[in-house]
């Protein structure tokens, strides 16, 4: 197993369509007042279908703008962004991907199954198609005895399956998820990264992940892109060698290839040895 540095943006090989493909993005808030912010700079980055991508850097330096970037909630100011060969925005017309973010954003007066049933409903699919996908989806995130609760009836951890469930609903062949597990307790997070890995065996999905945490950027990723404070760029991209998903249990987090991997994203963010003061904003834990 091996942690080796590769050129920023270097995409896997691969025939089909890169699940996205940014090239030369950059994205520039204008202020009325002061002086206008660059999130984004010349930001190229490739990742290949069923690839998971952490994205890692100090506070404000992008990683939600980028995010934002992809799902085509936002455009660029300078370059381009692909998904699956498509723009962004035809991309988002096409349900190409799936969201989750920091808060499960679960409607408290539906159900589970109902939640988890929302965008086929708003994509109108029948009704018994919604039922035998939303079974399929509740019992992949370990959830069917818990179908016909309320969210307000579930742990934290439960929410954030549900959320994950439902950005899953249509199959996507991308996720973007913006610190999904920033509100969860340690234990629930560790179980909630194993299922995640898991998950993404199973489905194939691609994955674009932000996080302050180096070791869970490490335990889920394939690569981790750290970035600089702002204006936010891609400093390094750390290729991730921990083998395949079925192996990766709870011993993992205490093998030797995963502590070069997290003391290799260190060094990158720190721009340092390990051991130099924490970047502001970015979890060691
Ligand atoms: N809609 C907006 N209007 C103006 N400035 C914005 C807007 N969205 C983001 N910014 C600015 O762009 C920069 C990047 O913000 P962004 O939210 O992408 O950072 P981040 O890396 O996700 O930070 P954090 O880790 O704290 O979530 C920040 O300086 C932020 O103030
Ligand atoms: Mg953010």
């Amino acid at each position: 197993m091996s942690t080796a540095p590769s050129a920023p943006g270097q995409p896997i090989a691969s025939t089909r369509p890169a699940a996205v493909s940014a090239t030369g993005v950059g994205k520039v808030f204008a202020s009325r007042k002061g002086a206008d912010v660059t999130a984004l700079e010349a930001v190229d980055l490739t990742i290949a279908p069923g690839e998971f991508v952490s994205l890692i850097g100090p506070s404000g330096c992008g990683k939600s703008t980028l995010l934002r970037l992809i799902a085509d909630l936002d455009s660029p100011t300078s370059g381009s962004i692909e998904v699956f060969g498509k723009t962004a925005r035809q991309a988002r017309i096409d349900q190409a991907y799936g969201i989750a973010f920091q808060q499960a954003g679960l409607l408290p007066w539906r159900t589970v199954r109902s939640n988890i049933e929302l965008p086929l409903e708003l994509h109108k699919v029948g009704k018994a198609d919604r039922a035998a996908r939303s079974s399929e989806l509740l019992a992949l995130v370990g959830l069917s005895d818990f179908a016909d609760k309320y969210p307000d009836q579930l742990s934290g951890g439960m929410q954030q399956r549900v959320a994950i469930a439902r950005s899953l609903a249509e199959s996507p062949g991308l996720l973007l998820m913006d610190e999904p597990f920033g509100a969860l307790d340690e234990m629930t997070r560790e179980r909630m990264q194993t299922e995640l890995v898991r998950i993404c065996a199973e489905t194939g999905a691609a994955v674009v992940f932000v996080t302050h945490s180096i070791p869970e950027a490490v335990f889920l990723s394939n690569r981790v892109v750290v970035m600089s404070p702002r204006p936010g760029r891609i400093r390094d991209v750390i290729a991730v060698d921990l083998g395949r998903a079925e192996g990766r249990g709870e011993g993992l987090r205490e093998a030797d290839s995963f502590f070069e991997a997290v003391v290799a994203v260190r060094e990158s963010l720190h721009g340092e040895p390990a051991g130099a003061p924490a970047a502001r904003g970015v979890d060691q834990r």
